[in-house]
């Protein structure tokens, strides 16, 4: 039985205004751009096992079925999730996030969710992790990169979330940020960092409300990683990984379509909608094929790439009549 949660008001003067979030913007390109798919693929080592331990969650099973939730392909093991990521406010190596989001503090945690709601307000961290019925659901991740994993993602729709807070008529899209507190993120302070902090993402309303959209609280079991997106991130399966954003810290719905990091910074390369299209190549690499993780340079375990990452029966309609190739 779902348990209800207390979403109370926020005053307007806790919300942190536009000027707090302005940073510099580095653009210095190249330096730390997504890495050219040659790269992927080589694991580093977990750093320290205090950035993976994960406390055990209680949560439904995926099983096979229609919806996608689930899928019998081999899963990536924990190693390798946890230890090859892409989280720039840690440093743009694979390794860094698992090397240095330890820093990071998630207790205490909140989210606001604002905008075009009926019921604007704050989220603690423990509201969230006792006001849903955790399931598990294994997906397929796709990095813009052409790498990709299969994880075990325990989480609850993002739907569910949304839907408590009233959105009203005029919300059509819906943007999300992470933390972003620079004493904790070297990488928000290296001079190659290009990201105008905090890491922006962006969904249609659709998009936001489909069952396949999860916010995940962990993976294998386990609370997730920091290095994953502790305590709470996005997960959208049939979209490049960059969409799925991590540790956020609002949300908030909006009429207009939001700017969104890697768009912002690469409008060419990074679109808004980002949905996994083997028909449109990066404009530095193909996106024909992917190598699964694990995956080595004598081993790479390269496979063609889905439509949609493979979730076309569940998503194809929400994009009917739309040229993907200008959509991007
Ligand atoms: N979220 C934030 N805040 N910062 C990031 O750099 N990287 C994105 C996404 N979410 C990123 C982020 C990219 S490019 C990918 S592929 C996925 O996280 C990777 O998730 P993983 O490291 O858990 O596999």
């Amino acid at each position: 039985m779902r348990r209800r949660i207390r979403i109370p008001p926020i005053a307007s003067s806790e919300i942190t205004s536009e000027t707090a979030y302005l940073s510099r913007r580095t653009f210095i390109r190249g330096a730390g751009m997504m890495a050219a798919p040659l790269v992927a693929g080589v694991s580093s080592p977990l750093a320290s096992s205090e950035s993976v331990a994960g406390a055990p969650l209680q949560y439904a099973p995926a099983g096979p079925g229609a919806n996608g939730f689930y899928t019998d392909e081999p899963q990536t093991p924990f190693e390798d999730v946890a230890s090859y990521c892409n989280f720039y406010e840690f440093g743009t190596d694979k390794g860094d996030p698992a090397r240095y989001a330890g820093q990071m503090s998630t207790d205490p945690w909140s989210v606001e969710v604002g905008g075009a709601v009926a019921r604007p307000g704050k989220l603690n961290l423990e509201d969230i992790m006792s006001g849903y019925d955790l399931e598990e659901r294994v997906y397929r991740l796709r990095c813009v990169e052409a790498w990709s994993m299969v994880v075990p993602w325990i989480g609850f729709p993002l739907g569910d979330l949304l839907r408590r807070f009233e959105p009203t008529s005029s919300a059509r899209y819906v943007e999300f940020r992470t933390l972003y507190r620079r004493e904790e993120m070297p990488g928000t302070r290296s001079f190659t960092s290009i990201i105008d902090w905090p890491y922006r993402e962006g969904l249609r309303m659709d998009e936001a409300m489909h069952p396949l959209t999860l916010v995940a609280v962990g993976l294998y079991g386990k609370t997730l990683p920091n290095q994953n997106g502790a305590p709470l991130r996005l997960v959208v399966p049939w979209k490049y990984g960059f969409k799925s954003i991590k540790s956020i810290v609002s949300i908030r719905l909006l009429e207009q379509q939001p700017a969104t990091s890697w768009q912002s910074l690469a409008p060419r390369e990074y679109g808004f909608y980002a949905n996994v299209n083997p028909q449109v190549d990066h404009p530095r690499w193909s996106q024909k094929y992917e190598r699964r993780l694990p995956s080595t340079l004598f081993r790479p375990n390269r496979m063609p790439t889905l439509m949609f990452n493979g979730y076309g029966e569940q998503v194809a309609d929400l994009y009917k009549g739309m040229d993907l190739a200008r959509f991007y």
